[in-house]
């Protein structure tokens, strides 16, 4: 199911979107109306609304909007954006990048494909303005969906009528899978969660992490068509659905989970916090006592590292990715983690700051391979799996050469 946001601009065929809008649903997506002025003459926000559940947008500065700067905030949430139909006018709106109102400020904002579905006049449509920006858009990555032709509203007969809902609908279909990713059929094993050391019967020593960011990548590779499989250590989130999910506790119950599987696997992401130290349990629980409570800890093993020492390691099979967590100092400790566990990436987390990491959905990383550092800045954590993702889909040709 993807997050859509419809797009719908003043032309005669607006009413066409309660239908593009419905098949959307149909097709099991999530779709936000979003409404230009001139769309709200020919149909009613309240049709769309009654259509999608979803409160209508229609402009860019309703009271309460820019609490959370809605067009941002809806840019950054969308999988896709199309505009049915797109009239001549917001066409060169967003070619020109005017960002007047809701729809042409998203349409900058976003970074989720874009959907045109042009529909006007046919002398409007094939004149060279409009020719040289849908030309323009094309170029910068948008789809569009060519208008049919026939009867137009104006009794014109030529192309410039919205195309049919089953072009539309491949298009949108199309434009959600994306180029097929070579991450197509690969086996892709995450770690995520934390992991539990247990101290007695009731009592272990755990960490703050959620499994949100391993299962964001979880669920990103999923997208893009990887064989996933999620070793788990105990979390309260839920894993992604169509994963393989491997339930954990200790660090040497995951140690054991990876190195079964990681031979087989195309990428082995790590971004379990794994615990440094563990102990063996007390058979029953432990009583307090007046004295201080001594637990002597010894070093887990490093699950990372082992699989970075692994033979096939040596042909860089499988492509090993590390996350880190730092509150200071963080180029340097990812890079020395680099090349400590021999991975071809670390992901490198600020844990000092409070808006990122540990335990909320947003964060910034910084990745770190052998030949280059990307920042990856502050948003939703299933946008930085996105960034993680490519910057793998880079490694991996090289890598499954050898
Ligand atoms: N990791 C692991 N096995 C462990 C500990 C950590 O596989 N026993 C992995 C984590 O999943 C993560 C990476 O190693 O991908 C980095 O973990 P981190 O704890 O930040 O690094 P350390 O090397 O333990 O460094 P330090 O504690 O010195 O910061």
């Amino acid at each position: 199911m993807a997050e859509i946001a419809l797009g719908i601009t003043g032309g005669i065929s607006a009413y066409k979107a309660v239908e593009i809008a419905r098949a959307l649903q149909q097709a099991g997506h999530a779709v936000t109306a979003v409404m230009t002025r001139s769309a709200r003459r020919f149909i009613t926000p309240l049709t769309l609304e009654a259509i999608t559940g979803r409160e209508v947008v229609t402009d860019l500065w309703s009271p309460g909007r820019n609490v959370d700067i809605e067009h941002i905030a809806l840019a950054s949430r969308i999988d896709l954006l199309i505009v049915a139909p797109a009239t001549a006018n917001t066409i060169a709106r967003f070619a020109q990048g005017h960002a007047d109102d809701f729809l042409t400020a998203m349409f900058l904002a976003t970074r989720a494909p874009v959907v045109l579905a042009p529909a006007m006049n046919s002398q409007m449509y094939t004149h060279p303005a409009v020719t040289h920006n849908l030309a323009l858009l094309r170029e910068r990555g948008a789809v569009i969906v060519d208008p049919g032709s026939g009867y137009l509203a104006c009794g014109w007969v030529g192309q410039g009528r919205l195309a049919e809902l089953d072009q539309i609908l491949a298009a949108v279909g199309d434009a959600l899978r994306g180029p097929a990713s070579p991450l197509a059929g690969r086996r892709v094993l995450v770690t995520a969660g934390p992991t539990y050391e247990d101290i007695d019967p009731v009592r272990f020593i755990g960490n703050r992490a959620s499994g949100r960011m391993g299962f964001a990548v979880a669920a990103e590779a999923v997208r893009r068509g990887a064989r996933v499989t999620v070793i788990s250590g105990p979390s309260r989130v839920p894993a992604p659905s169509g994963t393989e999910v491997v339930p954990v506790r200790s660090a040497a119950d995951m140690h054991a989970a990876v190195l079964a599987r990681a031979g087989d696997a195309d990428v082995v992401i790590m971004a379990a916090a794994v615990a440094d130290y563990t102990l063996d349990p007390a058979a029953q629980k432990i009583a307090k006592a007046d004295g201080p409570l001594v637990l002597t800890l010894r070093r887990t093993r490093d699950i990372l590292a082992d699989v970075g020492a692994l033979p096939s390691r040596a042909h860089g099979h499988p492509v090993l990715v590390g996350f880190a967590a730092e509150t200071h100092d963080l180029l340097a400790h990812a890079r020395g983690k680099l090349e400590r566990k021999k991975a071809d990436l670390i992901v490198a987390n600020d844990v000092s700051r409070t808006d990122a990491g540990f335990d909320v959905d947003q964060n910034a990383v910084t990745l770190i391979s052998a030949n280059d550092v990307i920042d990856v800045p502050l948003q939703p954590k299933a946008q930085v799996a996105r960034a993680i993702l490519d910057r793998i889909e880079r490694l991996l040709p090289a890598a499954s050469h050898a």
